[in-house]
């Protein structure tokens, strides 16, 4: 039984304005794509990836990831769901005997081991579906049309949510199945047909790469090597894991 990630990368990229597909963009040289897949099949969990691509930058695409063999490229569609069913559409395909299943943005590209691990883990433990979230940290206001406050609200249930997403493929399955048209993220779908849905640790390296900003962050701190390598000793509130490291 394998583990397969759906990578959707069929996004314009309209808000970073590249003038390239968003996850052809390299951040110091190497593509935010290349860097989401590696990393995926890096952490050790995952046999298989299937990338839904920009339908005009299919062979691009799969020209970038030449170097992983475990990596397939499908056509992606017009919205990011459209993109993931497709993937989800290959797995009979690509990786029969998987029974479970990541949605992993190509834009996450800087999602650390621990995370992937940390959600197939809890999938492969029961979990029918898996997110990694986040503390809200800022406060949260509601407004009205006219920009005033209505409420402040309390942002301690709150969580603000990443990929990769895991699920038990039957279960993303049948919520694709029953999703229609409809355009929500991947654990939302399964939280429609009644499924339950769990929460792990996010981490900051997780950040979607969407703007300009964002992918200076990414230039300047992300993927920068004393950084890249250092991650796995620290938590991500920057606090040694292990108190009795001389760090
Ligand atoms: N995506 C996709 N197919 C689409 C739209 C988005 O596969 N039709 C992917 C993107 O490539 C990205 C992920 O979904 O990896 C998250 O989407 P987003 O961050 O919104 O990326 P873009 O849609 O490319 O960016 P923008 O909305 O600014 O155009
Ligand atoms: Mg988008």
């Amino acid at each position: 039984m394998s583990v397969v990630a759906l990578v959707p990368a069929a996004g314009r990229g309209v808000r970073l304005g590249a003038g390239i597909p968003k996850a052809l963009v390299p951040v110091n040289g190497e593509s935010l794509l290349l860097r989401a897949v590696r990393g995926l099949l890096a952490a050790g969990c995952v046999q298989h990836v299937v990338v839904a691509a920009p339908a005009d930058q299919v062979e691009v695409v799969a020209a970038e990831l030449v170097e992983l063999p475990s990596a397939h490229v499908v056509v992606g569609g017009a919205e990011r769901t459209d993109s993931v069913r497709r993937a989800l559409d290959a797995v009979e395909q690509v990786a029969p005997d998987a029974r479970v299943v990541l949605v992993h943005d190509a834009a996450r590209a800087f999602t650390p081991a621990s995370v992937i691990r940390d959600v197939v883990s809890a999938v492969e433990r029961g979990a029918p579906a898996v997110i990694p979230v986040l503390p809200v940290t800022d406060t949260i206001k509601q407004v009205d049309e006219a920009g005033d406050v209505v409420s402040t609200v309390d942002r301690s249930q709150l969580r603000a949510v990443q990929t990769p997403q895991g699920f038990a493929i039957d279960v993303l399955r049948a919520a694709y199945a029953a999703a229609g048209e409809v355009a929500t993220d991947d654990a939302g779908l399964v939280e429609r047909i009644g499924g339950k849905v769990h929460t792990v640790d996010g981490h900051p390296r997780a950040l979607k790469i969407t703007t300009a900003f964002d992918l200076a962050i990414a230039e300047s701190v992300l993927a920068a090597p004393r950084d890249y390598a250092g991650d796995a000793s620290r938590s991500w509130s920057g606090v040694p894991r292990d108190a009795g490291d001389n760090e």
